[in-house]
């Protein structure tokens, strides 16, 4: 079958180990494991790190990539695919598809059965596609992490990011006077069309905020704590730009804050999101929707830094 997968790491330039082209079909590691025939995936900073050699071992490759999917169960249920999966001798305990088990951008991918969600009446499936990674990660980090209820502002770091625009958009329908920083003039006028205070990276905000949505890191790990309420949870769930920020532990403890880690989400939470989606207007932020025979042309826009929202692969195309 055609996939898109990592033939060898590398750190400077991603996309020159990406390859496209013939894997052997997916095999069961264990009995209740299914075949399910792809419709859409998205991309995540996650397959970029991949090329990279960040989470893989050369013995691992090739991997096929792709966390993301929504697709045809084998009995012809269209499904949303959780891609959570319990490991052995993984220290975590679990791992992403595309870390141990291979990744969806392939024509099929296997799971086990119990990682299948029904996918919603009336929603497409490239948007489902943007939810079980990115999305998902966000209603954690903003919801059982970042205790958003008990919020009234938020702050969102590097705005034009999959996991970014998904909290704002998120944070914006809980009814939340949300900040997000961008680099990009471009993207803090996209942002503040979703309803939020765009301002630029480091920029004083008019108010503390009582959430932080980390992704970014070093880059602007000290501007989130210093724009930090008394009380306030900074959520991390990624370092894009640099995971060895300093960090002042005096305004930790006199401030009270908590810095909280989080990665992707439980089924529950998979289920309360798809749920919260599907009963509100709240769709996925699509860059753009690339048809798989393209998939090159879909990690170059990731890679460019310059996507706002998810880039969605298509595989019916
Ligand atoms: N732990 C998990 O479960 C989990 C799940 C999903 C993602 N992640 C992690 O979260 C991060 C974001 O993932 P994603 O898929 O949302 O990535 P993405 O769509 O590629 O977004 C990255 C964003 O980071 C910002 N950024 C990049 N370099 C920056 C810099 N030097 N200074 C300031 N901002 C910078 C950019 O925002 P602007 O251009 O708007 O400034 C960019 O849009 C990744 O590190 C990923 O590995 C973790």
């Amino acid at each position: 079958m055609r996939a898109a997968f990592a033939s060898r790491f590398d750190d400077a330039d991603p996309l020159a180990a990406l390859t496209v082209g013939e894997r052997p079909e997916p095999t069961h590691p264990a009995d209740d494991w299914v075949t399910v025939q792809l419709r859409a995936t998205s991309l995540n900073h996650h397959d970029l790190w991949s090329l990279r050699g960040v989470g893989l071992t050369e013995a691992q490759l090739p991997m096929i990539l792709g966390c993301d999917a929504v697709g045809v169960d084998p009995e012809g249920n269209q499904v949303v695919v959780y891609p959570v999966v319990v490991t052995r001798g993984d220290p975590r305990g679990v791992s992403i598809l595309s870390e141990h088990f291979p990744g969806t951008l392939a024509e099929r991918v296997a799971v086990p059965r119990s990682n299948l969600v029904p996918l919603p009446d009336g929603m497409a499936a490239t948007d489902a596609a943007c939810l079980p990674t990115a999305w998902l990660t966000a209603w954690r980090m903003l919801t059982t992490k970042g205790r958003v209820e008990d919020a009234d502002s938020v702050l969102v770091q590097g705005a034009g990011g999959g996991v970014a625009t998904a909290a704002v958009a998120l944070a914006v329908a809980m009814g939340k006077r949300v900040y997000a920083t961008s680099r990009d003039a471009i993207k803090r006028e996209r942002i503040t069309a979703l309803g939020a205070t765009a301002v630029e990276p480091g920029a004083r905000l008019p108010e503390r905020v009582d959430v932080v949505i980390e992704t970014v890191g070093a880059a602007t790990f000290e501007h989130s704590m210093k724009s930090a309420a008394p009380m306030a949870r900074i959520v991390v769930s990624g370092a894009t730009a640099g995971h060895e920020p300093s960090v002042n532990l005096r305004r930790i403890f006199a401030m009270q804050l908590e810095i909280l880690g989080t990665s992707m989400g439980t089924p529950g939470e998979l289920y309360e999101l798809l749920a919260f989606c599907a009963d509100s207007d709240v769709r996925p932020v699509v860059d753009s929707v690339v048809p798989f025979s393209r998939v090159e042309d879909a990690f170059a826009r990731l890679h460019s830094g310059d996507a706002f929202g998810k880039v969605v692969v298509d595989h019916t195309a």
